[in-house]
């Protein structure tokens, strides 16, 4: 069995800015998978949960990929409490090769950051979209309704501004933008700003917001605020906005939420829609939610605690994790597709 082909197709997943925080030790028919906290140092990645949601769609990858070659695989998920960074155990198991509908959409699914045409999902897209994680443990909430897609647009508009209001999470993003084709090709992760797929005039002004002093004190004119409206009319342009509810706040919930979301957004990419995260915000949603204040000014605080506030009384979510919000619908192809770390840097080899 090549481990390492089935590993190079399922690290196709999406991760938090691309920064891939993954690693993999093989001995025999095992991979433990581990996470790399410092991949990831964003304000957003609050107790790893952003990352974790990018393990979850991994491990979802990992078993369609690995039951199209003829395996099944055994997740144990956090197996030893000594070694919190070990995300779980894979035991590949020979069985059948099965087809799988999804496996082509492993190769084919990325982020669309372009607007969207704004045409409602028809019954046959909502039904393929609502049954993709059937029998998974978790809520999706999927709605065009226009009253509901302005409220969600609203708190995906919250979440640009705040990465413009926030040193840490604006640094975060503009550490990881790749400026041109050869830095995307040397590094292999980060966000390419081809994938961006900013608007002429956008294009021009976004590398002079690298700079945060500068747009500390644009932000007094607000510039913040114009980040925001880009973000709303993005997600009003979508056909419908989504919403992955989890049972707990826990690790293992987190990791399958990104199992429901891959499986959302293969089925998504297999019958042609386009999917793009604007998640960041439910991340700290539920920081603040635990009582966890650290790294947020106190209006913002109100600000993301009123935006939960409001999420759950219009969803009724009372006990669930708002765990990921997205926008879905019809758009042209993304400019570019980010790139991934080839699995020979991350793997280890124990005979
Ligand atoms: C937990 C998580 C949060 C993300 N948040 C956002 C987001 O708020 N906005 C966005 O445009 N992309 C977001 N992404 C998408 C990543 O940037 C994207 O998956 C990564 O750059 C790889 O690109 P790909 O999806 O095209 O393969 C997120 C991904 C994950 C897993």
């Amino acid at each position: 069995m090549d481990l390492r082909e089935i590993l190079e197709e399922a690290v196709r997943a999406p991760s938090g800015d691309n920064c891939q925080p993954w690693r993999f030790e093989v001995t025999g028919d095992t991979v433990r998978i581990i996470d790399l906290p410092g991949r990831d140092t964003s304000l957003f990645n609050h107790r790893q949960r952003a990352s974790l949601v990018a393990h979850g769609a991994l491990l979802e990858n990992l078993a369609i990929v690995a039951s199209t070659r003829g395996y099944t695989i055994d997740v144990t998920l956090f197996p030893d409490v000594s070694e919190p960074e070990l995300v779980a155990t894979v035991l590949f198991r020979p069985g059948a090769i099965q087809a799988n509908p999804l496996h082509d959409a492993v190769k084919v699914r990325c982020t669309n950051r372009r607007r969207y045409d704004g045409s409602p999902l028809t019954d046959v897209e909502r039904r393929a979209i609502a049954s993709a994680c059937e029998g998974y443990d978790g809520r999706l909430i999927l709605t065009g309704n226009d009253d509901e897609k302005a409220f969600l647009a609203g708190i995906a508009a919250l979440n640009d501004r705040l990465v413009f209001e926030n040193e840490n999470l604006h640094s975060f993003l503009f550490d990881h933008i790749r400026w041109s084709d050869d830095e995307a090709r040397q590094t292999r992760d980060g966000l390419d700003i081809k994938t961006l797929d900013l608007a002429p005039p956008d294009a021009l002004a976004f590398p002079l917001l690298k700079r945060w002093p500068l747009v500390r004190f644009l932000n007094s004119f607000g510039i913040s605020r114009i980040v925001a409206g880009n973000a709303r009319k993005l997600a009003l342009s979508s056909s419908a906005l989504g919403l992955i509810l989890i049972p707990g706040a826990g690790a293992a919930d987190y990791v399958n939420a990104g199992r429901i979301l891959e499986r959302i957004w293969l089925e998504a990419a297999r019958i042609g829609l386009s999917v793009q995260l604007t998640t960041g915000i439910t991340f700290l949603m539920q920081k603040v939610l635990e009582g966890d204040t650290s790294g947020l000014t106190a209006p913002h605080i109100e600000l993301i605690s009123e935006a939960r506030r409001k999420i759950a009384a219009r969803f009724g979510v009372t006990s669930e994790t708002i765990a990921i919000m997205f926008r879905i619908g019809k758009s042209l192809p993304p400019g570019a597709r980010s790139l991934r770390i080839p699995v020979a840097e991350l793997i280890t080899i124990e005979q």
